[in-house]
């Protein structure tokens, strides 16, 4: 009697959930199968020295697993000398949310195809690091991605148009690359929770399009590229952006009647071909910094908030700009 009762306890024992808070489940064969396929494919490097079997790979270096499931869900190397390519297997890691590869100077090739297989991805950090080839257009495919890093390498070619289809983006840095063309039209039609888009230090063209006057963003950072035309579409009452930089570009345009949300607290302009007056709504503003030195200024600098706290150097080199902190305005000139 005691032994039947013993074994049908056991049993319901056996057949139940595994209870998820003391005990976690180790990682997954497959998983540990493509790990291994990696650690080879970077050519066994010291930083990987802890990834060997008979020790459960969710305890390994650089990576994390999902506690229930064990699943690997994040990968990140970084700051080692690991030499090579992205090893195509990590598309074979298909619960992946989180993948980095970060300032490796001897990560060479091309994003490799096989990442767009990760459709949980939600973050893709691959920066510091010596990609070449294009941004790939097949990252449109990972419907869940919120942010998306490539800035320092060298990518080339120009900024694919499909990156607005994904639904949950609301970061892009692409900083620091050989980039050609245009912004993309679409970008106009990130969802509403788009927050910053980095573009700093490329090579693109043409005017910023206007249709991205339907974002709200908070960080918008163009500067060093050869962008030209006018950037009211970032501006107006109703914006939330907080820091804008768009220096170093040929941005030609009036601003004179420009109203800068009370949001805005950096605002570079220097080495552009902006002309007209300083608006008084720079006045309003809790402003950190502010730069419009090198364009086409005139007339007087609005006296209030932040602007005569701004160094000299913040309005240098305009046509006309006068007033304090720069020398005040001769009788005739600066009045306009
Ligand atoms: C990069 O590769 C070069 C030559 O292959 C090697 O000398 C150097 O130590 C490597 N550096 C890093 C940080 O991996
Ligand atoms: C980096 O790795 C390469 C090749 O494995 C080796 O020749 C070099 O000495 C390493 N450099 C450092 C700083 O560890
Ligand atoms: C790319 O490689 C060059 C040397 O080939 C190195 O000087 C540079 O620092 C590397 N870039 C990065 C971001 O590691
Ligand atoms: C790229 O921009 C994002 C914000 O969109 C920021 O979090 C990240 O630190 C930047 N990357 C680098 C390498 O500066
Ligand atoms: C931007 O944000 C402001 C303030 O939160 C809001 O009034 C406005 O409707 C938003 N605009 C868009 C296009 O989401
Ligand atoms: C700004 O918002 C106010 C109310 O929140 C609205 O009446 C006005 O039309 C908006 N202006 C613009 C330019 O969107
Ligand atoms: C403004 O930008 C110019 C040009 O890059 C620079 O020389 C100057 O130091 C900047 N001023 C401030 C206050 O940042």
């Amino acid at each position: 009697m005691k032994k039947t009762i013993f074994i049908v306890s056991l049993l319901i024992f056996l057949s139940l959930p595994t209870p998820s808070l003391s005990v976690s489940k180790p990682c997954n064969k497959n998983d540990e199968k493509v790990l291994f396929q990696i650690k080879k494919s970077l050519g066994n490097p010291y930083h990987l020295t802890s990834w060997k079997k008979n020790e459960d790979c969710c305890t390994w270096y650089c990576l994390k697993c999902n506690k229930a499931t064990g699943r690997v869900v994040e990968l990140t190397i970084s700051t080692r000398n690991i030499s090579g390519q992205i090893p195509p297997e990590v598309g074979n890691l298909p619960y992946l949310q989180y993948l980095a590869f970060r300032k490796l100077t001897n990560l060479t090739g091309q994003i490799p195809s096989s990442i767009s297989k990760l459709t949980h991805l939600t973050m893709l950090s691959l920066s510091w690091t010596n990609l070449t080839g294009p941004v790939p257009s097949f990252l449109s495919q990972l419907k869940n991605l919120n942010y998306l890093d490539l800035s320092f390498n060298k990518l080339t070619g120009s900024i694919p148009p499909e990156l607005a289809t994904l639904p949950k983006l609301t970061e892009i840095n692409l900083s620091r690359n050989k980039l050609t063309g245009v912004i993309p039209e679409s970008f106009g039609k990130f969802s509403k929770n788009f927050q910053s888009l980095h573009l700093s230090h490329n090579q693109l063209t043409g005017q910023v399009p206007k249709s991205l006057r339907h974002l709200n963003f908070s960080t918008v950072d163009f500067s060093r590229n050869k962008l030209t035309g006018d950037l009211s579409m970032f501006f107006g009452r109703n914006k939330t952006i907080q820091i804008a930089d768009f220096s170093r570009n040929t941005f030609q345009f009036d601003i004179s009647k420009f109203i800068f949300p009370a949001s805005l607290t950096w605002l570079d302009l220097n080495h552009n071909k902006i002309y007209g007056s300083l608006p008084a709504s720079l006045r309003g503003l809790n402003l950190q910094n502010l730069n419009v030195s090198y364009n086409r200024l005139c007339g007087n600098i609005p006296k209030g908030g932040e602007l005569q706290n701004m160094a000299t150097t913040s309005y240098l080199h305009n046509r006309c700009l006068c007033g304090s902190p720069l020398p005040a305005c001769s009788k005739g000139s600066g009045l306009s």
